[in-house]
C-alpha cells in the first residue's frame, strides 16, 4: 500500500538512493534536509524537498505522514573525536526532538540509519546483534545513544521502529551516489585515484592477522540497502523497536578491492603502505540474518567488481 514518508537527510548519499526507491515503489516522498553534507541536486525528482533542520521538524511533521526514515546525521569518525559536542548535538539532540515531533503529530513508524560503528572491537565475526556494544568513537556512542531513545519511545509510547546498523555503504544508483567532502570511504578514495585526483591510495597497516595482511569490511550496495529500508517499513509493529545489521556477511580486504578497482577502470592504481589507524579492527563482517529472518531480506549485489562498477559509473558521470 503506498503511503506518504518523511526523509530527512534525503539529499545525502544513503538518504536520495533510498528516497528514489520509495518513490519507485509510489509513495509520496518529503525530503527534509538542511544540505550541511547534503546537495539540493540529490532529491530525487517527483520528492518535494524542504531546506530545514530535524529539530524544527514539528514545523513540517502532521498526521498525515505514515512514517519517518531518519539518516540525517553526521557520520565522520575522526571528526566526531575532535567535536564530539557537534555530534551530541545533531544526532543525539536532533533525533530528539524528531522523535517529539512525530509523537506530536501522532507519526509512528521510523526506520533508523545506525551503524557497525555501535559495536566497536568486534569480540566474534560476523557480528550478530546480541554482541556488546562499546563504540570506539563518539560517532558510534552517539549512534547507540539513539537506538537506546527509540527503545523507550517504543516501549513508553507506542512507536513502530527499526534500527538498520550499516556496514560499509558503497556502489552508487544511477544519478544518485557517494560525495562527502572529506571523503573518508575506501572505494570512492581509490577511484579518485583511478580518476587521477589523487596520486595514491593509502593502505593503513598490511600486517593485521587477515590473508594478506590488510583490513577485511563488508560492502553492501547501497540499492541492496534501500531495498532493506522498504521491508523495514513494512515489519515496524507498534511498540516494538526491530534491530537488524545490514551487510552481505562477506568480508572484502584494502587489497582486493584496490584490486578491484584496478580491472575494473584499468589504471594502474599505485598504492603507499601507512602505519595502522587507531582503532582499526582487523574484521567487521556483518551476520545479517536477522534483516534476512525478521525482514525477509537478502542482497542481490553482493559481488565486489559490481558494486565497484557501479561506483565507478557514478563518478565518471560527476567528472564529466
Ligand atoms: N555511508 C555509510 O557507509 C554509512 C554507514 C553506517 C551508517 N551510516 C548512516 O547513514 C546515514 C546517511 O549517511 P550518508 O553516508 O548518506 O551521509 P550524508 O552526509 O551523505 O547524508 C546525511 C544528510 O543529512 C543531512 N543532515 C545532517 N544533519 C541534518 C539536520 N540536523 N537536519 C537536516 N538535515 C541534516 C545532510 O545535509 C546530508 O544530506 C547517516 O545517519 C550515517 O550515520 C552511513
Amino acid at each position: 500500500m503506498s503511503g506518504k514518508y518523511l526523509v530527512t537527510g534525503g539529499a545525502g548519499y544513503v538518504g536520495s538512493v533510498v528516497a528514489q526507491h520509495l518513490i519507485e515503489a509510489g509513495h509520496e516522498v518529503v525530503v527534509l534536509d538542511n544540505l550541511t553534507t547534503g546537495f539540493r541536486e540529490g532529491v530525487p525528482e517527483g520528492a518535494s524537498f524542504i531546506e530545514g533542520d530535524i529539530r524544527d521538524a514539528a514545523t513540517w511533521l502532521d498526521s498525515s505522514f505514515d512514517g519517518v526514515l531518519h539518516f540525517a546525521a553526521f557520520s565522520q569518525v575522526g571528526e566526531s573525536v575532535a567535536k564530539p559536542e557537534k555530534y551530541w548535538d545533531n544526532n543525539v539532540g536532533g533525533t530528539m526532538a524528531l522523535l517529539g515531533a512525530m509523537r506530536e503529530a501522532g507519526v509512528r513508524r521510523l526506520v533508523f540509519s545506525s551503524t557497525a560503528a555501535t559495536y566497536g572491537e568486534p569480540r566474534q565475526v560476523p557480528i550478530p546483534e546480541s554482541a556488546p556494544t562499546s563504540p570506539t568513537s563518539p560517532y558510534g556512542a552517539s549512534k547507540l545513544a539513539v537506538d537506546h531513545m527509540i527503545t523507550g519511545e517504543a516501549t513508553a509510547h507506542g512507536l513502530g521502529a527499526v534500527s538498520l546498523r550499516y556496514f560499509n555503504v558503497a556502489g552508487a544508483y544511477g544519478r544518485y551516489g557517494e560525495r562527502h567532502d572529506p571523503e573518508s570511504h575506501l572505494i570512492p578514495l581509490v577511484l579518485q585515484v583511478a580518476q587521477g585526483r589523487r596520486e595514491a591510495i593509502s593502505v593503513y597497516g598490511d600486517d593485521y592477522p587477515t590473508p594478506d595482511g590488510t583490513c577485511v569490511r563488508d560492502y553492501i550496495h547501497v540499492a541492496d540497502l534501500a531495498e532493506a529500508h522498504l521491508l523495514a517499513l513494512e515489519a515496524a509493529a507498534p511498540g516494538e523497536h526491530l534491530i537488524c545489521n545490514l551487510g552481505n556477511g562477506n568480508g572484502f580486504s584494502v587489497r582486493e578491492v584496490v584490486e578491484t578497482v584496478r580491472r575494473v577502470t584499468g589504471h594502474p592504481v599505485p598504492e603507499v603502505v601507512a602505519p595502522r589507524r587507531e582503532g582499526d579492527p582487523a574484521v567487521l563482517v556483518a551476520s545479517a540474518d536477522a534483516a534476512r529472518e525478521k525482514l525477509g531480506w537478502s542482497p542481490s549485489r553482493a559481488d565486489l567488481a559490481g558494486i565497484v562498477a557501479d561506483a565507478w559509473q557514478f563518478t565518471q558521470q560527476r567528472a564529466n
